[in-house]
């Protein structure tokens, strides 16, 4: 009943020349459909609007990375959620673990810009992670356990939500924790939403990503995984080639 989503982000990474390779992805998927999984793209906010126009005709979803909490005001060089929402995208990736290293986002903010993507209509795509101390350490659940809790704003949906689970030490390293690994947090993050969320059924209708290093060669690996509902996508989103082959693997399947 979850469809599959596997969301490209592209991080701080794209010119306009990058289009190419969404074009190629387009062209692709044109070709050879995935009708059993969404596939979305998040590039950096000064390709959007070129890209709503590059992906129209297309079945690709247009994502976006980041927002300010607020919708306008003086904030010199953010971007609100309704201005991403004006450029064409349906998406915002908040809580990412480079937001919270790189400027210190705290469970607090990621919450309010997760309700900044609700306010103008858009879906969050909430992210948690362990960093590899905190593994070592055995406090995973923990630490999930306490974003989620800080960063899922009380009217979180399926409709309106997506969460990622990213290990921080999986992403961009090579490495990836093991199936069992990945089912037994994305198996605890089901039960926990279902209790934040004050109801079962709600937590089960959630999609849940598994993010860090996900490839074409551990994709099927990853993404069969029971409560593991796609991908969010890093590097090998980059590329049209790796991207679809990561969305075809479930071509002919359903959801894990
Ligand atoms: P990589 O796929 O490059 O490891 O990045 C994962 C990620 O952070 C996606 O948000």
């Amino acid at each position: 009943m979850r469809r599959p989503l596997v969301a490209g982000n592209w991080k701080m990474n794209g010119l306009g020349a990058s289009l190419a390779e969404l074009r190629a992805l387009k062209d692709r998927l044109a070709q050879s459909p995935v009708p059993e999984a969404d596939g979305m793209v998040c590039p950096p906010a000064t390709l959007l609007a070129q890209a709503r126009y590059m992906l129209s005709g297309s079945t690709i979803i247009l994502g976006a990375q980041d927002c300010h909490p607020l919708p306008s005001g003086a904030h010199t060089g953010d971007i609100s959620a309704e201005m991403l929402a004006d450029a064409g995208a349906a998406a915002i990736i908040v809580g990412h673990s480079e937001r919270r290293s790189d400027h210190g986002e705290t469970d607090a903010l990621v919450n309010a810009k997760a309700s900044a993507a609700y306010r103008a209509g858009l879906t969050a795509i909430i992210c948690v992670g362990e960093s590899e101390q905190q593994r070592r350490d055995g406090s995973t659940l923990e630490i999930v356990r306490r974003q989620l809790q800080g960063s899922l704003p009380q009217e979180a949906r399926a409709a309106n939500t997506v969460i990622a689970y990213e290990p921080v030490w999986a992403i961009g390293s090579g490495l990836t924790p093991t199936p069992a690994d990945v089912a037994e947090v994305h198996g605890f993050i089901r039960g926990e939403l279902g209790r934040l969320l004050g109801q079962a059924e709600a937590g089960a209708a959630l999609r849940l990503l598994y993010g860090g290093s996900v490839k074409p060669a551990n994709a099927s690996e990853l993404l069969f995984v029971p409560d593991v509902d796609g991908a969010l996508v890093g590097g090998a989103s980059l590329k049209a080639s790796d991207f679809y082959a990561i969305l075809s693997a479930y071509a002919g399947r359903g959801a894990g």
